[in-house]
């Protein structure tokens, strides 16, 4: 690590701030308009508390878990990002490499710069494939067809992001992506020269719920959302048949003043159950955080912004850092709080104010 050794990933902003560009730095950490939906992320999170139990004994908390048949070594995934060859040579090798040893798992970009299939014989069974939809449905086949000939584990569908967002605090600092960047998945599959295109953004198939059900025939494997947020859609969604959904703002950069991804989690819970896995991501920034959010729901969290600094600052190690940092912070919070497994983390575990005002007694003239 280029810096004194952080200690959260607090630390780690810190200094990822210091060793970046002004124009990197904004397009990694800004989002869509005012960038209310980062700052709801982060209020949302900040919002609840932990409820420890006492008494319980010392066991050793085990922070482990299995999603969609992989066993995990924390309930923590690296969300699809690009270009990450803004951030480190290595990129995405880096970053698949730094989840498998962390024995987590890395969900890669179709924007990614190194060809997909590259990447993920960094890291057989670890890799999960992120599709935007580019260019044509043969195109969107073919994408498929790659991904499972390359072994993804999953496929990961983004649907918040088929046009182009906002981002006024990115076009501030002028970023625009540097002509090094290539798209190495892209190029592999036809699309594309693989350069920049000259407005930085290729365009996007706007999916729609049928084009859902066609990947979802093509698809054998674990097909997963991302991007809701409507319980109407994760209904929706399940009734297609995908096997999980990651519940996500897009981490506040398509829409400004969006739900942040908590709230959404909490409703999707109440009104569609648990019964296949949901992820969330948005303004994960603590093991604590990652208590909260399976408190609400989650089965496991995704992280995007952090580990781009750990890349940043470090490449694989530093990817690698930001989640042994996770996991020792999850480990130690659970021990604080009673609980020896994440099976035991449940709504239980929290206080939330709002529901404290509404349910508060009263004490009658007795107590005065
Ligand atoms: C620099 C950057 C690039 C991103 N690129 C993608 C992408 O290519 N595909 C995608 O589905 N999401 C993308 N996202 C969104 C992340 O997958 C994730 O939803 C978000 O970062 C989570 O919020 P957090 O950064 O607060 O953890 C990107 C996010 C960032 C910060």
């Amino acid at each position: 690590m280029s810096t004194a050794t952080p200690l959260n990933l607090a630390d780690m902003e810190v200094a990822a701030r210091m060793a970046l560009d002004r124009a990197t730095w904004a397009y990694v950490a800004g989002g869509a308009g005012c960038e209310r939906g980062i700052a709801g992320n982060l209020e949302a999170l900040d919002s609840v508390w932990l409820q420890p139990r006492a008494l319980l004994g010392g066991t050793p908390a085990q922070t482990g878990c299995t999603l969609l048949g992989t066993r995990l070594a924390l309930p923590v995934l690296l969300a699809p990002t690009s270009p990450q060859r803004l951030l480190h040579p290595q990129a995405e090798l880096a970053t698949a490499r730094a989840a498998a040893e962390a024995g987590s798992i890395s969900i890669v970009s179709t924007d990614s710069h190194y060809a997909f299939a590259e990447i993920a014989e960094q890291a057989p069974q670890r890799c999960w494939f992120q599709l935007y939809a580019y260019r044509s449905q043969r195109d969107v086949d073919a994408s498929l067809d790659m991904a499972a000939a390359a072994g993804a584990a999953a496929l990961v569908v983004t649907v918040d992001a088929s046009f182009a967002a906002r981002r006024l605090s990115t076009r501030r600092a002028g970023f625009h992506v540097p002509a090094d960047i290539a798209f190495g998945t892209l190029r592999a599959l036809g699309i594309g020269d693989g350069s920049v295109p000259a407005n930085g953004r290729m365009e996007r198939l706007a999916l729609r719920w049928e084009d859902l059900e066609r990947l979802r025939r093509r698809w054998k494997g674990p097909l997963l959302l991302k991007g809701v947020l409507d319980p109407r859609d994760a209904r929706r969604g399940l009734d297609c048949g995908v096997d999980g959904l990651i519940v996500s703002n897009h981490g506040g950069r398509q829409l400004d003043a969006v739900v942040p991804s908590l709230w959404a989690l909490q409703r999707i819970v109440e009104q569609v159950g648990r019964a296949r896995p949901l992820l969330l991501d948005g303004g994960i920034r603590s093991g604590t955080d990652v208590i909260k959010a399976l408190a609400i729901g989650a089965h496991a969290v995704c992280i995007g912004r952090p580990y781009l600094w750990g890349l940043a600052l470090g490449g694989q190690a530093g990817v690698h850092s930001v989640l042994t940092l996770l996991q020792a912070e999850l480990q130690d919070a659970m021990m604080q709080m009673g609980l020896s497994s994440l099976e035991e983390i449940d709504p239980d575990c929290l206080v939330d104010p709002r529901t404290l005002r509404a349910r508060a007694p009263s004490w009658g003239a007795d107590h005065a």
